[in-house]
């Protein structure tokens, strides 16, 4: 069983991210335990803070160092990734020499109201994914537009072929995540 951190890049109560995220939770295979690891009570990165980092730096690093791989569901800001979930990478990306991603697998699904899905936020994420030596998963690769639809009136998926899509998508990161831990990482 590999432990997965998700982490959601809105703090939308009722965002359509979070609702995703619930639905990757109930879609994947057994040999996934997926967790929802929240970033919205972060301080702002300050190097200076380091000193006498905030206690909830400290627990969000030592939280994500306890899972196999991580799983960012997001949505796009101004064609970006939004600020809270950069900070959050950022967070746990330092001190410098001890980032908590080092190595482990992840994978990107974008979510957005717009017609392209997120594609802008999903590849910047992918550019400070390859500094941090993520392995992220290349396919299938997941920007999905009109997010409104895809939901019914109680948050689950509402059609057959987004909830293949999306049990599709878990599956092949179980796999991802299986080859990218293989040498005992
Ligand atoms: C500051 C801001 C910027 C946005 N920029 C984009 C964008 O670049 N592309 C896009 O498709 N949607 C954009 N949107 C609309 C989001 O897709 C929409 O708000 C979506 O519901 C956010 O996801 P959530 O429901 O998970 O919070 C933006 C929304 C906000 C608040």
């Amino acid at each position: 069983m590999k432990k997965i951190a998700v982490i959601i890049g809105s703090l939308r109560k009722d965002a359509f991210n979070r609702k995703m995220a619930n639905a990757l939770i109930a879609l994947a295979p057994a040999s996934l335990s997926l967790e929802i690891v929240e970033i919205g009570n972060l301080p702002f990165y300050n190097e200076d803070l380091e000193d006498d980092p905030p206690k909830s730096w400290i627990e969000f690093r030592d939280r994500i160092r306890m899972f196999d791989g991580v799983l960012f569901v997001s949505p796009e800001y101004n064609r970006s990734v939004p600020a809270v979930l950069k900070n959050a990478i950022d967070v746990g990306s330092r001190p410098y020499g001890k980032s908590v991603w080092n190595g482990k697998p992840g994978a990107i699904m974008t979510l957005s109201l717009g017609a392209i899905g997120g594609f802008g936020a999903n590849h910047h994420l992918r550019q400070s994914l390859v500094f941090l030596n993520v392995p992220t998963m290349q396919q299938p690769e997941a920007y999905i537009g009109n997010a409104a639809s895809l939901f019914d009136e109680s948050g689950n998926l509402a059609n057959a072929s987004i909830k293949n899509f999306v049990t599709s998508y878990i599956d092949a990161f179980a796999a991802w995540v299986e080859i990218n831990t293989a040498n005992g990482k």
